[in-house]
């Protein structure tokens, strides 16, 4: 697994296939391997890269919040680190958050963007005290009881009833998680910015993807993104939650695809 150095932290990533750089962020407490669906799909015709973002999957937990600027500083020293000047920059969740704050750092960087189960509004208050309250049982009890909390919430019924090796790995992706990681991380996104002004500044193509049934970031949330970005593209779909590239993946594959054709 390639490894790059910067800032004095490791982080991992995948890179597959070749042509246009695709970079796909995950979200939290996940890591690149939320990606396996698409880099066998999507790699076949473009170069699919997949960083751990920090505190994730096998990359190094830095001190203090992990804020989304500092992992969009990360994706962009990625590419600096592999030559990549610009690249389709797309995000699921967290990493939609990251996408966006990569877009207001590096707008020139942007040659698309895909926005999946995510949203540009900030935190309330009731979010961040919601998440400092993770945080501290995170560091103290470690993944698994945020794990169980959180699946039923991640994931469609359907997919909680009917496919247990979805949700083993999903729940893997969590366990794996470094306690430190994820509270590092949900520190950085309790403080993160709103970007809903950003979003009338978007000037590239950009394509919405939200499971119908996203428990977390909700279709509203996607409709709203979609309503402020000039041109942009929403697929719903259906019987997905919030982990819609893994619980739909064929559709989720066949939206990217259609899209990365266009752009
Ligand atoms: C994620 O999937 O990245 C998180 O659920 C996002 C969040 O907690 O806001």
């Amino acid at each position: 697994m390639p490894y790059f150095d910067f800032n004095n932290i490791r982080l991992a990533y995948d890179d597959v296939g070749s042509g246009r750089a695709v970079i796909q962020l995950h979200g939290y407490p996940f890591n690149r391997s939320l990606w396996n669906e698409q880099a066998g799909v999507i790699g076949k015709s473009y170069r699919v890269l997949a960083p751990d973002l920090r505190g994730h999957g096998d990359s190094d937990v830095a001190a203090g919040p992990a804020a989304m600027d500092l992992m969009a500083r990360d994706v962009a020293a990625l590419m600096n680190e592999l030559q990549i000047e610009h690249a389709v920059i797309g995000g699921l969740s967290m990493g939609g958050y990251v996408a966006l704050a990569f877009y207001r750092l590096f707008p020139e960087r942007v040659d698309a963007l895909i926005l999946a189960d995510t949203r540009a509004q900030a935190d309330t208050e009731e979010g961040k005290n919601l998440r400092a309250k993770q945080a501290v049982q995170i560091l103290a009890e470690g993944m698994a009881g945020i794990a169980d909390a959180m699946l039923p919430k991640l994931l469609h019924p359907e997919t909680v009833s009917k496919r247990p090796e979805l949700v083993r790995r999903v729940r893997d992706m969590i366990l794996y998680t470094k306690p430190a990681g994820a509270a590092a991380a949900l520190q950085g996104m309790a403080a993160r910015d709103d970007q809903t002004q950003l979003l009338e500044q978007i000037s590239v193509p950009s394509l919405i993807i939200v499971g119908r049934d996203d428990a977390i970031t909700p279709v509203a949330d996607a409709e709203m993104m979609n309503q402020k970005i000039k041109g942009s593209r929403l697929v719903v779909l259906e019987a997905a939650g919030h982990v819609s590239n893994m619980e739909a993946a064929e559709e989720f594959n066949r939206a990217v695809l259609d899209f990365l054709a266009t752009v």
